[in-house]
Order: structure tokens, then sequence, then C-alpha cells
């Protein structure tokens, strides 16, 4: 009698298994092509340095030798207004798109004009349009860190050291 109920439970055990390994896998499948199609966005996040000063889950600087920039997850910009801070850049923000102030004209001042801040890692516009909807789909009212909101920064690998500190 005794040996049949543990038989039983092994068995039940021996079917969770598979089950979950099926719905790992059915995540793993949605997740996947969304985050792929993000990829040229995170590939200018990485490009343009924005980690050195906006952290690297965008989650805010902590200053020091880097101007501390804001947490870009609470951020209430506009995509438009995104991209003209990130192409134009803004006080002790550079700017990342080349032509900014000497063909492409920045907050409606006419080109050639003045450029308020350096010139950071530059970025094309292609590259900064990727960036701006990878912000806006990832990022961006994404104010508590889980596991998988810091998997985005890594392709979607949940493993990544950097992510085991979040649940
Ligand atoms: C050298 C440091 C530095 C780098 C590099 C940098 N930023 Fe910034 N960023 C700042 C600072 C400082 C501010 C605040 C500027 C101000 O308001 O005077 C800022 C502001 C912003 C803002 C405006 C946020 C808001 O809510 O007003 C956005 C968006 C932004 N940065 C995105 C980016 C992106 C994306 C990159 C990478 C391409 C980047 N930044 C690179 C320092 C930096």
């Amino acid at each position: 009698m005794k040996e049949e109920r543990v038989n039983g439970s092994g068995r039940g055990r021996a079917l969770v298994r598979p089950v979950l390994i099926a719905l790992g896998a059915a995540v793993v499948t949605f997740a996947a092509p969304s985050l792929a199609q993000q990829q040229p966005g995170l590939d200018a996040w990485q490009r343009g340095s924005c980690t050195a000063c906006h952290g690297s889950l965008a989650q805010g600087g902590g200053g020091g030798e880097m101007p501390a920039g804001p947490n870009l997850r609470r951020t209430r910009l506009t995509p438009a207004e995104l991209k003209e801070t990130i192409a134009c850049g803004r006080g002790d923000m550079p700017y990342h798109l080349e032509a900014a102030y000497a063909t492409v004209p920045c907050y409606g001042i006419p080109v050639p004009g003045p450029a308020g801040a350096a010139l950071g890692a530059p970025l094309t516009a292609a590259e900064i349009d990727a960036l701006v909807d990878f912000l806006t789909k990832e990022v961006v009212g994404v104010t508590t860190i889980t596991r998988a909101a810091c998997a985005v920064f890594f392709g979607g690998n949940t493993n990544a050291p950097a992510c085991a500190q979040y649940r």
C-alpha cells in the first residue's frame, strides 16, 4: 500500500516536468521575436554610450565622473521629443546626430547654428529611430526593474549575471 502511494506521486511529478518544459518553450517562442526586433535599438543604446550617464538599465546614472543622466524609465517625453533630445543633446548631455546644428536643425535654431553641447558617440538618424522605438516599447513606463525588464538589455537573457539581483 505504502509503496503504491510513493509510485503514484512519482508518476505525478514525472508529468509535471514535461508540462513545465513545454510552457517554458512557449514563453521563449513568444518572447524572442519581439526582442529580436528591438536588437537594432539595443545596439544603438550600446554604441551611443547611454549607459555611461543613464545607468546600465536606464534607471538613472550615479554621477561621479560622468554627468548624472536622469532615469529614462520615468521620462514624460513623447517619442518625437526623445528623438530630438538624443539627436541634439541638452545641457550636459552630448548630441548624437553628427549633422545636428550643421544641416539638421535642433530646437528651432536655424542651421548652421551653435551646438549647445559636444558631440557624443555619433549615431545615424535610423539608429536614433531604432533607439527611440526600443526605449518607448521596452523601457519608458517600466519603473520597476524585474528580472525580465533587466534581461531586455541583454537580448532577453534572464540568466545574465547583471540581472541576478532582480526577481
Ligand atoms: C555624458 C552623459 C550623457 C550621455 C552619454 C547621454 N546622456 Fe542623456 N542626459 C544626460 C543628462 C545630464 C541629461 C539631463 C539634461 C538636462 O536636462 O539638462 C540627459 C537627458 C536625457 C533625456 C531627457 C530625459 C527627460 O525626461 O527629460 C533623454 C531621453 C536622454 N538623455 C537619452 C539618452 C540616450 C538614449 C543616450 C544615448 C544615445 C544618452 N541620453 C546619452 C546625460 C547623458
